[in-house]
């Protein structure tokens, strides 16, 4: 940071400037840390302390400007968490802009500026060195998808406490910055430069820029450069700029006096991936042209800058340490007039949400405030809890009261450390068969009595403590047949017989004092419960080298050349595609004479429009655009959805998918009636289902006046496991939905269900393949858990998420809420428990008492069976729809008899 200069006392001297642009604070949020009062500064911003978004912290106050004070809020306490936590608006058309200012000036008297790191979200953004820059400004532009953000404080050792001054949120334009992040929810920005170009005079800031920007003047400015001056009434054209820069900020510009090369040398500070914007404005008599080079690389050649006519420039340059912006000469002076440079940061995917909600169901069964919130992996993991990326790999809970492992630890299935010594554990070993990835178990220190059978699932157990429990009996066979045990535990515990011959091998150390009696040979005779019989037990031989995680290293390794290559190709991709810069304009080929493909009509843009009355009425908001209402020529009602701009598939993907998708037709599949694809759009056109998806017709407004009876929700099931079956089964090539969910089923006017959304590559986006992304390809509350730990989904993750649907038909609820006890969030781990018991308490209520039991017995059976964590335990969606058919025809019978009886 430390080449950008912070004018921050400064703007006061151009306020005149105010009410140069008539703009509104909209969605402005200023908070004055540790302040008391609100406020209305110079610019016409309104402050308001911060007392409404932070519990943590004390409050003083430093020197400021003109003998006034400002107050500040610090952090002496790095035990719990310090969190802003502010509303986020859940609309991901937007950015937000976030500016936050770290002053110290002494206010301890201590004469040592702290050090700490910050993180937005669950990325770590920023680390504070107040000894470079007091006070210490950043801004950050995020994706605004979340429903509240926390703004997070981590002390360094021996760093002092963090401290804050004030916080800052803008909404941004909808477009703006997009070609940046595009639609990723996995980056934010973080401003290196913003320069008014040409200007030295100071920041400029809102309202002159009414996103409040701060527009930095240009240091670098000197004499042998011309600036500004030229048409500084000049008012450009700005609609097709969506970051919308200030006029002002456009009206001066730095210009060559010589046909010589501008360049301006910009150091930045991490070596990283950077965005550059550059905004050009014809202010001169003459137009002049141009090479732009980054890093002596042309990156645009021979651009023209047109009288009275603004213009920006894109890019995205990945792995530097130092930024070389240079216009080379063609014809006349090169000139610029701002330019702005952002760091690009990886945000980490968030947690699995069966984790986060078993965790918050554990944390509430401890009765402790764990200080638990967000997300248990990033930026810092929760306390107890270890992660590898985003998965929870190890769990650390001791020395409280648990009194039994309940079946939510068998929910973390990505745990390979778990630790419960000392919990008043009692009973059996229990509900952890599904850890399969368990390496350490330590359940020492508990009144355990009994192994259990589940002990004989943990494959990959390398060490298991269980001394001083009260575990009876002999020692399971099972025990010695775990090929990667290194070390048994089983100290003070009151066990007897011989123990199992596999264990007696070099590779594992037994022990076993403080038993009853327990040996691989001696026989046992003395039986009597005296504990205090000391026998030679203990065999220990040194554990041997493990081979597995040098195969692991070897796998990690191949892996990651496959990932740099990718890299290295998807770098040329961009380069090759920003070279071309034209707009990626499919060539017409199809508009020749070609009116059908594969079966699927094609439409003109001109069509299109008209059959949607110019995209008059919204139906829907799917993950790749808008769906609109439309009806065509011959009076059939269609739904025309709009793909958005920047997430196409390349021209051959989509001409693919969709011949692929043309050929597909069954009853229980929406079906694809054409397609256009012109004018930069890929727009498809499917017939129009009247019914609503299942989704509104379970929670929707209409949801309360008609009641789905369970023999229509029956119904709808079993079309939609149909449609599923024929995809999965019917369908060459085999297609994998990757996105099931009550939204994704639509009804027509006779309740048949069909299935919609498949298809339309979730796989590789072009927005995908110019960064590697992992981002998860289905909705919250319906992925396969096992997709969090292999990044792949299956057919059998389609079951997952059709299981999740029909618990919904049975528990007329949503997958995830936010009310309730922990122990509810999570449709799945809810309700499971119950159904697999037979309790039906969790059933709909509008629908109780008017079900035959055996039809939900087999129902939710099957909905169980299909949410099972390990893929390999769930059935085939042709077993599913098989149970289905099942319970339909028997509620058909049991409403034919009821109908008889009365
Ligand atoms: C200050 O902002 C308020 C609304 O926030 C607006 O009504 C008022 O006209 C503004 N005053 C000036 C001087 O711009
Ligand atoms: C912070 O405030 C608490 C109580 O509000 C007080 O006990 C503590 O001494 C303060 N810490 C510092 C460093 O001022
Ligand atoms: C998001 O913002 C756009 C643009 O203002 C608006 O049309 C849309 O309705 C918003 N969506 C939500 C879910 O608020
Ligand atoms: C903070 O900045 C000062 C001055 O630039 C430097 O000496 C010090 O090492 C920095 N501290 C850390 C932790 O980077
Ligand atoms: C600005 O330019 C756009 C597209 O070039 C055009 O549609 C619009 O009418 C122009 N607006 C003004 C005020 O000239
Ligand atoms: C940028 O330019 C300066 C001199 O103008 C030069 O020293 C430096 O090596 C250049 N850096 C890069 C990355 O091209
Ligand atoms: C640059 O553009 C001019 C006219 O616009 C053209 O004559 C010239 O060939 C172009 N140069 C290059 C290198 O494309
Ligand atoms: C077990 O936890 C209790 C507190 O709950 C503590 O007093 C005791 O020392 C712990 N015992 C062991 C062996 O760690």
């Amino acid at each position: 940071m430390e080449l950008i200069p912070f004018f921050w006392f400064s703007f006061l001297f151009f306020s005149g400037f105010v009410g140069f642009t008539l703009c509104y604070q909209d969605g402005f949020l200023s908070l004055t840390c540790g302040g008391t009062t609100s406020y209305v500064d110079s610019y016409n911003i309104s402050w308001i302390p911060d007392g409404d978004y932070i519990s943590s912290g004390n409050i003083t106050s430093v020197e400021g400007s003109s003998s006034s004070r400002i107050p500040v809020r610090f952090f002496p306490d790095s035990r719990g968490r310090n969190c802003y936590r502010l509303p986020s608006v859940t609309n991901v058309s937007f950015l937000i802009l976030v500016r936050t200012q770290f002053v110290y000036k002494n206010y301890d008297g201590l004469g040592k500026p702290p050090v700490f790191f910050v993180s937005l979200g669950r990325a770590m953004v920023t680390m504070v060195n107040l000894t470079r820059n007091d006070p210490w400004i950043e801004e950050f532009i995020f994706p605004a998808n979340m429903e509240v953000l926390s703004l997070c404080f981590h002390s360094t050792p021996n760093g002092g406490f963090p401290v804050i001054s004030s916080l800052e949120f803008r909404p941004l334009h909808e477009g703006a910055y997009s070609t940046a992040l595009g639609d990723s929810t996995d980056k934010l920005l973080k401003k290196s430069y913003r320069i008014n170009c040409g200007y030295n005079d100071g920041s400029l800031r809102y309202p002159l820029d009414q996103y409040d920007r701060m527009w930095d003047a240009d240091e670098d400015f000197s004499p042998y450069h011309v600036s500004s001056g030229f048409d500084v009434e000049s008012t450009f054209n700005l609609s097709t700029i969506k970051e919308i820069p200030p006029t002002v900020v456009l009206q001066t510009a730095r210009v060559l006096a010589r046909r010589n090369n501008l360049i301006y040398n910009l150091p930045l500070d991490n070596h990283g991936d950077y965005h550059v914007v550059l905004y050009f404005a014809g202010i001169l008599p003459v137009s002049p042209t141009f090479d732009v080079l980054i890093n002596a690389v042309v990156v645009q050649s021979n651009y023209t800058v047109t009288r009275w006519e603004a213009g920006t420039l894109f890019f995205t340059i990945r792995g530097i340490k130092n930024l070389n912006i240079t216009l080379k000469s063609i014809s006349y002076y090169p000139l610029i007039n701002a330019l702005e440079v952002y760091e690009i940061l990886d945000i980490p995917l968030e947690t699995s949400s069966t984790t986060v909600s078993a965790l918050r169901v554990i944390q509430q069964s401890t009765g402790l405030d764990l200080g638990w919130q967000d997300d248990p992996c990033s930026p810092t993991p929760w306390e107890h809890v270890g992660c590898e990326g985003n998965l929870v790999t190890s769990l650390t809970l001791s020395d409280i009261k648990l009194r039994s492992i309940s079946p939510t630890f068998g929910d973390l299935l990505d745990l390979k450390t778990l630790d419960l010594h000392n919990t008043s554990l009692a009973g059996e070993i229990q509900n952890l068969g599904g850890l399969q990835h368990l390496e350490k178990l330590n359940l020492s220190f508990n009144q355990l009595t009994s192994f259990g059978s589940e002990l004989d699932d943990l494959i990959n157990i390398q060490v298991l403590d269980l001394q001083n429990n009260s575990l009876q009996g002999t020692v399971p066979e099972s025990l010695g047949e775990f090929i990667d045990l290194h070390l048994l535990n089983l100290e003070n515990n009151k066990l007897q017989g011989p123990l199992p011959q596999a264990l007696n091998r070099e590779s594992i150390e037994v022990r076993t004092s403080g038993n009853l009696c327990l040996t691989f040979t001696t026989i046992c005779n003395d039986f009597s419960s005296n504990s205090s019989i000391q026998t030679p037990q203990v065999t220990i031989f040194t554990p041997r080298k493990h081979k597995s995680h040098r195969h692991i290293a070897s796998i990690l390794g191949a892996v990651g050349g496959a990932v740099l290559a990718l890299f290295i190709i998807s770098f040329l991709v961009i380069l090759f595609m920003r070279r071309k810069k034209t707009e990626f304009v499919y060539t017409g080929r199809l508009e020749l004479d070609m009116k059908n493909w594969n079966g699927a009509k094609v439409f003109t843009y001109k069509e299109i429009k008209a059959a949607t009355k110019n995209f008059k009425e919204t139906i829907g908001r799917g993950s790749f655009g808008c769906v609109y209402l439309g009806q065509l020529p011959d009076g059939n009602s269609v739904a025309v959805k709009v793909r958005f701009d920047k997430t196409q598939l390349g021209a051959d993907s989509f001409i693919n998918e969709v011949s692929l998708l043309s050929q597909i037709h069954h009853q229980n599949l929406v079906s694809l009636e054409g397609f256009c694809y012109e004018s930069k759009q890929q727009i498809l056109v499917y017939e129009y289902l009247p019914g609503g998806s299942l989704a509104d017709n379970l929670y929707g407004a209409n949801s309360k006046k008609i009641t789905l009876s369970w023999v229509r929700r029956l119904k709808i099931a079993v079309d939609a496991a149909k449609g599923l079956d024929y995809l999965h089964n019917g369908s060459e090539p085999r297609i994998i939905h990757r996105d099931v969910k009550s939204s994704n089923i639509l009804l027509d006017v006779e309740m048949n269900a069909k299935v919609c959304d498949f298809g339309l590559s979730k796989q590789m986006t072009q927005a995908d393949a110019t960064h590697i992304t992992t981002v998860v390809k289905g909705t919250a509350g319906y992925i396969d858990p096992e997709y969090y730990s292999t990044q792949q989904l299956t057919e059998k993750s389609d079951v997952y998420s059709f299981g999740v649907v029909l618990l919904e038909l049975i528990c007329g609820r949503e997958p995830l809420t936010h009310t309730g006890t922990p122990d509810s969030f999570n449709l799945v781990l809810w309700a499971k428990p119950y159904l697999q018991a037979g309790a039906f308490e969790v059933v709909d209520e509008s629908i109780k008492g008017s079900f035959d039991s055996e039809s939900m017995r087999r129902a939710s059976l099957i909905a169980c069976r299909s949410v099972e964590t390990d893929a390999l335990r769930r059935p085939t969606i042709a077993q599913v729809l098989a149970e289905l058919k099942e319970a339909y025809s028997i509620q058909l019978a049991y409403l034919a008899s009821a109908r008889l009886i009365n």
